[in-house]
């Protein structure tokens, strides 16, 4: 059970790139990130139970466990850095992961299939984020995790968007969001 924190001071005021702004920095990330996961993985927890198909139930269920595994590996990061969540935060995005868990049971096939990418391509650009503040600090180990975890993050989106590669309505999805796999 995590302790939890109020929301970080973020480094507005810094004006540097020094140590304790790169620092702050990616405890902010760290914070969001893990509260992040959390969503996440209530969302495929949701999302792989509502699907038919024996295949997507044990690729969603896999990819909900490594969402759990990296929240997992932020509360560690967050406590070797002398910080915790933000509870605030982290209960916002256990409301907004259950909505998402029902939601799927009634939302059909598609919808979930669709911002399931679009989430994960937010993720990708945290951890390549976080990578660069770890870097900064010379965390390195830390900056080589974040690395696998984007990596596994562009998995995860590049699977949604293959199997909505061909479907009727990702068309249309792309004029309105403007996002979508880069397929005709
Ligand atoms: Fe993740
Ligand atoms: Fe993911």
């Amino acid at each position: 059970m995590a302790d939890f924190v109020k929301p970080p001071d973020l480094a507005k005021n810094l004006t540097n790139c020094g140590p304790e702004y790169h620092r702050q920095r990616l405890i902010h990330i760290l914070q969001m990130a893990y509260s992040g996961e959390l969503a996440a993985a209530l969302a495929y927890a949701g999302h792989w139970r509502a699907a038919w198909k024996q295949t997507e139930r044990q690729d969603i269920h896999r990819i909900e466990m490594d969402e759990w595994h990296h929240r997992a590996g932020l509360l560690k990061m967050l406590h070797d850095l002398g910080a915790k969540p933000v509870l605030w935060r982290d209960l916002m995005m256990r409301s907004l992961g259950s909505v998402i868990f029902l939601a799927c049971f009634v939302s059909g096939w598609y919808m979930p299939m669709y911002f399931a990418g679009r989430l994960e391509q937010a993720n990708i650009q945290e951890y390549e984020d976080a990578a660069y503040h770890a870097s900064n600090l010379g965390l390195e180990q830390y900056a080589a995790i974040f690395k696998v975890y984007a990596q596994k993050e562009v998995e995860h989106e590049q699977y949604f968007f293959n199997l909505i590669a061909k479907h009727w309505l990702t068309p249309i999805m792309k004029s309105i969001f403007h996002y979508g796999p880069n397929r005709p």
